[in-house]
């Protein structure tokens, strides 16, 4: 997830793109940069007087429009990008916008391009010239193989050659006064006003200048000038296409009309999810390159060893669950604040895991130093790149959620889980313990997660309701077993971290070792039950606390009549294999904490004493 504004008119732009840019920092954050068509004003002028002016710097924007205060240019045409790095880590260099090698044509883009290795050998043999680590700089290289005169022709060759999700725009000296555009899954829009024309990822990074837009469609492009917006089907085909007026202001434009970042992310999940999946799923096949492991590594694999803290740890108790039951590899968990004051094994063949969003965690960086001492290798899993743990680890896969602003973790543990399915399948493939079938039904029910994780979402009022009918109670025990375990932990999390409310998460089986004692008539039992192997055990669970008055609420499978009967209140989420139901389970948990800690009044992306990363001890 990055951000891109780009500007064509009457004005210098060079302002307009960093406040652009400035109102779009919720979706990346760690580099930017413009590139302006210096002497576009010039209309008289001939292209050739015209060059390309680029400006990046690493960090937040603050640090561009520094460097860019110094700088004496501008321009009437113009493109920005802020970065959240997907592939190279944020420097300047790997900053947007890219340029192809004759320096005349600029692209900035958000996504992913899958293809990009094989592609960026294509060119590299043809004789052009990379720069950068990103995927991104293909682009401008493929811009200019296929520039025949129409910058718009090459970009809907480009769409046809690459793989992956995007929101591209591209200038080019050639064209002053013109930008081209295209979008494949990511979001772009055009925002339309007198004289002066936008692009943008979302409308907050223009909503100063017009409240008019067009929304772009995927495979789709689109050519504007100051005064013209042409938008062309897959095919090619001219598309006559209604602007809308939106009257939102812009605070609540940067939240996407959500009311708080948090329903935001959660909201995002499924576009979180399967942009980790991309380029490690492709085809139906695995890839897992990026883990550094030679298949010999993999095959003689002992141990796997999982660290984390938080909502990273409920990952890792999945991960123990997925590694161990596919992969047939044992596998110890820990938190990370416990491992590095042990005097924890390392042994041979055996692989250190540690998981955190931030990739900053103070005890997670500091368990990863303990443990390479002891001669482990590290593979980090965090969403962040450039990341300390991600820098201090041999290889690490990049949840690719994009950057989450509520301190709550949402979209980050859903990106977390699907990289322990896809990484246990790997493992579980390649050490020949799952079967070339069960694999296929695994990937292919991998693939609709995304669609059934909508399906919760668009049910969200449903839990608004159950939410608004318990908020007053005063204790909330989630209990679940086997896979059900972990979202009943991080549901209770969630609820404590935001509504301040006593909430525990219990495996189901052992609450008649304590919590039983807990429930009364202002108790709410969260039953995470669905239709898998242990079923009945639970359901008999939840009948032993129903008759001592707590008031039930069980997440259940669709089609499931029977607990109906015990429960006083239920949510149906889509069936699927057994191993995956925490990945859509924990999404009605999270809208349930997030709807609670609302008629608490809380302040749901700030909680009170909690902090995104956690830099001390
Ligand atoms: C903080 C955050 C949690 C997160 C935990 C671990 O407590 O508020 O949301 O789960 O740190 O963070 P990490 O970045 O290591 O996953």
């Amino acid at each position: 997830m990055c951000g891109i504004v780009a500007y064509v008119g009457n004005r210098n732009c060079k302002n307009i793109l960093i406040n652009g840019l400035k109102r779009l920092e919720y979706r990346g954050y760690d580099s930017a940069g413009i590139a302006l068509l210096q002497g576009a004003d010039r209309k008289a002028g001939s292209p050739t007087n015209i060059e390309i002016s680029i400006i990046k710097e690493e960090g937040k924007i603050r640090a561009l429009e520094r460097e860019a205060k110094e700088l004496k240019i501008d321009g009437n045409c113009g493109i920005g990008h802020t970065r959240w790095a997907t592939h190279g880590e944020p420097t300047q260099t790997n900053a947007h916008p890219h340029l192809d090698c004759s320096g005349r044509i600029a692209v900035v883009h958000n996504g992913i391009i899958e293809n990009y290795a094989e592609l960026r050998e294509e060119l590299k043999k043809e004789g052009h010239k990379f720069i950068s680590e990103t995927d991104t700089e293909v682009l401008p290289h493929l811009l200019e193989k296929y520039y025949n005169g129409d910058l718009l022709f090459a970009m809907q060759k480009v769409l046809k050659k690459i793989k992956g999700s995007g929101a591209i725009v591209a200038i080019s000296a050639e064209h002053p006064g013109e930008l081209i555009g295209a979008r494949i899954a990511s979001p772009l829009i055009v925002g339309i006003s007198k004289n002066e024309n936008f692009l943008a990822s979302d409308m907050p990074a223009v909503l100063e200048h017009t409240r008019n837009f067009v929304v772009i469609n995927d495979f789709e492009t689109v050519r504007i000038t100051k005064d013209k917006v042409e938008i062309f089907g897959k095919e090619g085909k001219l598309i006559e296409r209604e602007s809308f007026k939106v009257n939102w202001n812009i605070a609540s434009a940067e939240k996407g009309g959500y009311e708080d970042f948090m329903l935001k992310e959660i909201f995002e999940q499924p576009y979180g999810v399967k942009e980790t999946m991309r380029g490690r799923l492709i085809d139906g096949k695995l890839n897992f390159d990026e883990l550094n492991l030679s298949i010999e590594q993999v095959k003689n694999l002992k141990k796997v060893h999982i660290i984390a803290c938080g909502t990273s740890y409920h990952t890792a108790l999945i991960g123990k669950q997925i590694i161990e039951k596919w992969a047939k590899i044992p596998v110890e968990i820990d938190f990370s604040s416990e491992y590095r004051y042990r005097d924890p094994i390392v042994e041979d063949n055996y692989l250190f895991v540690a998981i955190t969003q931030s990739g900053e965690t103070i005890d997670t960086l500091a368990a990863i130093r303990e443990a390479k001492l002891k001669g482990a290798k590290i593979v980090a899993i965090t969403n962040v790149v450039g990341s300390t743990v991600a820098r201090e680890s041999d290889s690490v896969i990049y949840t690719h959620a994009g950057p989450e602003i509520g301190v709550c973790a949402t979209k980050t543990f859903t990106a977390q889980i699907m990289v322990m399915y896809l990484m246990g399948l790997y493992f579980a493939r390649v050490k020949e313990h799952i079967s070339q079938s069960k694999c296929q039904k695994i990937i292919e029910e991998l693939e609709i997660i995304p669609n059934k994780i909508q399906n919760i979402l668009n049910k969200a009022d449903e839990i608004a309701r159950i939410a608004d009918a318990t908020y007053k109670f005063t204790c909330f025990l989630f209990i679940g077993r086997i896979y059900s375990l972990p979202a009943a932990l991080e549901g209770a999390l969630k609820l404590k971290e935001i509504s301040y409310i006593h909430a525990e998460g219990y495996p189901a089986g052992e609450m008649k070792h304590g919590p039983i004692a807990l429930t009364d008539t202002k108790t709410v039992v969260v039953g995470i039950m669905p239709i898998d192997s242990v079923y009945e055990k639970i359901l008999s669970n939840i009948q032993e606390v129903k008759a001592r008055k707590a008031a039930i609420f069980s997440i259940i499978t669709e089609g499931d009549e029977n607990t109906k009967k015990y429960a006083d209140y239920v949510f149906h989420i889509p069936k699927t294999i057994e191993e995956l139901y925490a990945i859509l389970t924990i999404v009605p948990l999270q809208l349930y904490s997030y709807y609670i800690a609302k008629h608490l009044g809380r302040n749901v992306d700030q909680p009170r004493n909690l902090a995104k990363s956690v830099t001390v001890e």
